[in-house]
C-alpha cells in the first residue's frame, strides 16, 4: 500500500501563540495511520514550540522547515543550517515556487540544500513546477506545483497531475513519492490523492484553518 502525504506549508504566516493554538486543537484531531504520513511546516521562530508541543502529547504528526541553508553550519549570517536543524525536523521543502521566484534560488542551490538534508537525516521534498524541473540524485520526495494553481483556488485537474507524477517517476526513480500542490483542499483532497501516482497534497492556504486541516487529514483517511 502506497504512503499519503498530508503537509501543511504554512509559509511566512502565523505568530508563535497562532501556532501553538493551531497544534493544540489540530494534534488530538488526526487519524493514525501507518501509512498516513502528515506533516506541518511552520515558520523557523515557531518550530521548537511546536514540536515540543507535538513530542509531549505524541501527536502523529511530523515537523518540517519551508527552507534551509546550502552550506553547512558557520559563517552564513542569517542562515538556518541543516546541521542546526537535525533533530528538530524530519524534512524540509525546498525549492519552492515562491522562493525560486522571490529569492533568486536556482536549480544547482537547490540541489546542494538536498545534499545538506540528506547528509543531516531530514527528508529533502523538493518542489518542481514541471516535469522539466530537476529533481536533486537520490531524492525520494518530490511536490509537483504548478504556479497557476499556487494560492489562486484554481487547482490543476487530478488528471494532469498524476500524468505529471507518472512521467517523473518514469524518469527519475519508480520509488518517487510525488505529491500535489496548489490550491487543494477538504472539497478536492480526494479526487487528488485517489489518484495511482500522487502520493499526497502540499498544502498552502487551506493549511492555515483548524477545521479545514483536519476534515483533509479525516477525508484522506477514508480512502486508505
Ligand atoms: P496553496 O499553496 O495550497 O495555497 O495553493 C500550496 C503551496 O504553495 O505549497
Amino acid at each position: 500500500m502506497k504512503n499519503i502525504w498530508i503537509i501543511a506549508n504554512w509559509k511566512s504566516n502565523k505568530t508563535i501563540s497562532e501556532a501553538l493554538d493551531w497544534i493544540k486543537h489540530v494534534g488530538p484531531q488526526l487519524p493514525r495511520q501507518n501509512n498516513l504520513k502528515i506533516a506541518v511546516c511552520p515558520t523557523f521562530s515557531c518550530l521548537s514550540a511546536v514540536a515540543e508541543i507535538i513530542k509531549n502529547n505524541n501527536f502523529p504528526i511530523m515537523i518540517g522547515s519551508q527552507d534551509l541553508s546550502p552550506f553547512g553550519s558557520g559563517a552564513y549570517t542569517g542562515e538556518e543550517s541543516a546541521g542546526l536543524l537535525t533533530g528538530l525536523i524530519s524534512l524540509a521543502i525546498l525549492g519552492h515556487s515562491e522562493r525560486r521566484q522571490n529569492f533568486g534560488e536556482t536549480d544547482e542551490m537547490i540541489a546542494k540544500k538536498a545534499q545538506q538534508a540528506r547528509e543531516n537525516n531530514i527528508i529533502p521534498l523538493v518542489c518542481i513546477q514541471g516535469a522539466d524541473t530537476p529533481i536533486p540524485s537520490r531524492c525520494q520526495l518530490a511536490a509537483f506545483e504548478p504556479i497557476f494553481a499556487i494560492g489562486t483556488g484554481k487547482p490543476d485537474t487530478p488528471q494532469n497531475a498524476s500524468c505529471i507524477a507518472r512521467a517523473l517517476k518514469a524518469k527519475e526513480a519508480p520509488g518517487l513519492e510525488v505529491l500535489y500542490g496548489g490550491s487543494v483542499n477538504s472539497n478536492n483532497i480526494k479526487d487528488f490523492i485517489s489518484q495511482k501516482d500522487v502520493s499526497g497534497a502540499l498544502i498552502g492556504n487551506a493549511s492555515l484553518d483548524v477545521s479545514e486541516f483536519i476534515t483533509i487529514c479525516q477525508k484522506t483517511r477514508e480512502i486508505l
